[in-house]
This record gives C-alpha cells, sequence and structure tokens, in this order.
C-alpha cells in the first residue's frame, strides 16, 4: 500500500532557470490545496543536508510568479553524490516530517532524486534548465526566457555590426546543448550556427562563407556559437586574421539565466509543478513530469535518465539553407 503522504517539501537544484518561482508557487499552493504540509529547501540538497528547511504557506509564495531566479536558492552539492550524503538526506528528510519532495532541475537533479526514492523518500522531478536538454520532455522551464533574452541581445549586436561592417561570434549559453543557439541562430537570421551536436570544427567553411557574403554585399556576419564549442574570443582572432574584415566575440553569459519568466515560461512552470504536487500527494514516486506529443505526462526518472534527444535533422537543415 501507498504511504500516506502529509508533509511535502520543494527544492531547486542545478543551475536556476526563469520560471522556477512559478513552479515552487505551484507546487505550495496545489500541495495545499490536496490537504497536505508543504515545506521549502533552500539551497538545493546542500540546504536538504544543512536542513536549512522551512514551512511555506500560500501567502509566502505571492509575488514571485514574474520573478527571475528562485527564492529558495539552488546549488551544486558534491557530499550527495555519496552514499552517505544521500542516506543522510533521506534521514533528514524523516526527522522533519518530509514524505516527498518535488526536485526542480536538470538531469543530476534527478539522479539526486532517484537516490532519495532508493532511501525511502517519494520524490518527483521538474524539467528546469534552460537548455532544453531534458530527453523525456520537449519542455524545459526556463527555455523560453533565456532564448528571448538572447535574442533581443544578438538583435542589438547586430545592429552596431552592421553599422561597422563587422563580423561577429555571439556565444550563447549551453554547455553539451545546442538548442538555444539553434533557436536564436534561426530567429536572428545569422549566417552560421555552430552548435556541439553538429560543428566539424572547420574554420574554414566559416571562413570561405563569410568571404563569400562580403561579395555579396552583406554588410555584417552573425555567427552564433553555443557555449559547447567555446573559444570564441580566439576564434574571431583567427577569422579577423583569415578575412581581413573586423570580428568581434561577445558572450552572453548569465544575462540568459536571469530576469523575469516569459508567458510560457510561467505557463509550463505552473501546470507542471501542479502536476508535481498532484502525483506526489497520490502517492506516486521516482517520477519526473514532462511535456511530451502535446500533453503534461510523468516518466519513471530511470527510465528518463536514459532516455536521449538529439537535434532534429530537418530543422538544422533548414536553419542553414534560411542563413545562405
Ligand atoms: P542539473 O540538475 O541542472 O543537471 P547538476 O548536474 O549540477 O545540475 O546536478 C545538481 C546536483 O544534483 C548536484 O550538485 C548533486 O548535488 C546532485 N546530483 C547530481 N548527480 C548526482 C548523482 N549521481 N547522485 C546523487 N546526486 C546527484
Ligand atoms: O543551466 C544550464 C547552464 O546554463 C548551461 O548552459 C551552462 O553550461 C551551465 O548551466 C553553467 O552553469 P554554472 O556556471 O552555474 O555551473
Amino acid at each position: 500500500m501507498a504511504k500516506e503522504i502529509k508533509t511535502i517539501a520543494v527544492l531547486t537544484s542545478g543551475g536556476d532557470a526563469p520560471g522556477m518561482n512559478a513552479a515552487i508557487r505551484a507546487v505550495v499552493r496545489k500541495g495545499i490545496n490536496n490537504g497536505v504540509r508543504v515545506k521549502g529547501i533552500k539551497r538545493g540538497y546542500q540546504g536538504l543536508l544543512a536542513e536549512e528547511i522551512v514551512d511555506l504557506e500560500r501567502s509566502d509564495v505571492s509575488e514571485i510568479i514574474q520573478r527571475g531566479g528562485t527564492i529558495l536558492g539552488t546549488a551544486r552539492c558534491m557530499e550527495f553524490m555519496t552514499e552517505e550524503g544521500q542516506q543522510q538526506g533521506a534521514e533528514i528528510c524523516r526527522k522533519h516530517g518530509i514524505d516527498g519532495i518535488v526536485v526542480i532541475g536538470g538531469d543530476g537533479s534527478y539522479r539526486g532524486a532517484l537516490s532519495l526514492s532508493r532511501n525511502g523518500i517519494n520524490t518527483i522531478g521538474i524539467p528546469g534548465t534552460i537548455d532544453l536538454d531534458i530527453a523525456c520532455s520537449d519542455y524545459t522551464i526556463g527555455f523560453d526566457t533565456a532564448i528571448n533574452t538572447a535574442m533581443e541581445a544578438i538583435d542589438k549586436v547586430r545592429d552596431t555590426s552592421s553599422s561597422h561592417e563587422r563580423c561577429s561570434i555571439i556565444e550563447v549559453m549551453g554547455r553539451n546543448a545546442g538548442y538555444i543557439a539553434l533557436w536564436c541562430g534561426v530567429a536572428n537570421g545569422a549566417e552560421d550556427i555552430l552548435i556541439p551536436e553538429k560543428y566539424d570544427y572547420n574554420e574554414q567553411t566559416i571562413i570561405n562563407n563569410i568571404i563569400q557574403n562580403r561579395k555579396k554585399g552583406k554588410t555584417h556576419h552573425i555567427i552564433i556559437n553555443a557555449e559547447g564549442i567555446g573559444h570564441s574570443t580566439s576564434m574571431a582572432r583567427r577569422i579577423e586574421a583569415a578575412t581581413g574584415i573586423e570580428t568581434r566575440a561577445t558572450i552572453l553569459g548569465y544575462m540568459q539565466r536571469g530576469g523575469s519568466p516569459t508567458c510560457k515560461d510561467r505557463y509550463f512552470a505552473s501546470i507542471m509543478g501542479a502536476y508535481a504536487a498532484d502525483i506526489l500527494c497520490e502517492g506516486k514516486s521516482n517520477r519526473v513530469v514532462a511535456f511530451r506529443d502535446g500533453k503534461f505526462q510523468d516518466f519513471d526518472i530511470e527510465e528518463a535518465l536514459v532516455m536521449s534527444k538529439s537535434i532534429d535533422e530537418y530543422q538544422y537543415e533548414v536553419s542553414r539553407k534560411l542563413s545562405q
């Protein structure tokens, strides 16, 4: 028989993402609505081990839906990678009467959730990452805000790049995944899009492309480079030397992780947060909430962790054709 759920908790873990607050709010309010007590764990698994645990009422999550970041704070916690740390985390949950936890984060955070569920604490994950790189879900909280932030910044760089007839390399986030670069590359009409999943590290192709475009009369050349490829500054130096065209690098960095979430991020976070609270209260454990094939659903964490997802070939081909 599933254990009775009286108290649930919520934490945010790994890199923050706009919309995490909307998800926290939804977990708290739907949980209370379902008749359970809700607690907030600060600073991810690090805060769990330090017992930074607070009670959350409906009013504690007022005025946060529009705020970027996470009111609970987030962290990366090495101690939680050890079995002792995980057992201690589960003991602390029992001590505080926590029957289940909603973990908002990425794959690493789900591995932490999996270890807690193996130690007797029910867990539900929610995909919170700007990178869109959770295989079981077509959407991750924070992606829409991040791409819109980056898109606006790239438009601005493009203005000055055109005025000075320069080439610009703009580096966007995505250590292992090129979704932000692909989406911005298409939306900003970039001439080249370099993503870790596809880039062949042949700079000569880019150089030839720049020279050809200049001959055609293009006044700018925008290259969107994903963080996973990186080295934008040295790439700019090499391209300038090879083409004779002034080339500048701009690294957008952490600005992409901040800011008020878009409507889409607030909406997805709200539905996913409520869904997680519902299935946790029903006694489910070891599940990840996902949006897939047009509907909200949940997957076994272990199955979700072995799923893979790749850049759609057609979309990538289109991105290349449109930039010519
Ligand atoms: P993300 O959740 O965004 O993928 P990380 O990979 O940095 O971020 O993971 C966040 C945290 O989750 C880690 O700092 C650690 O505390 C916990 N974690 C990651 N991997 C594991 C694991 N294999 N076992 C237990 N906890 C893990
Ligand atoms: O949240 C995802 C992400 O932004 C990646 O794109 C990036 O590589 C990583 O986080 C950087 O995180 P941090 O510098 O906080 O470790």
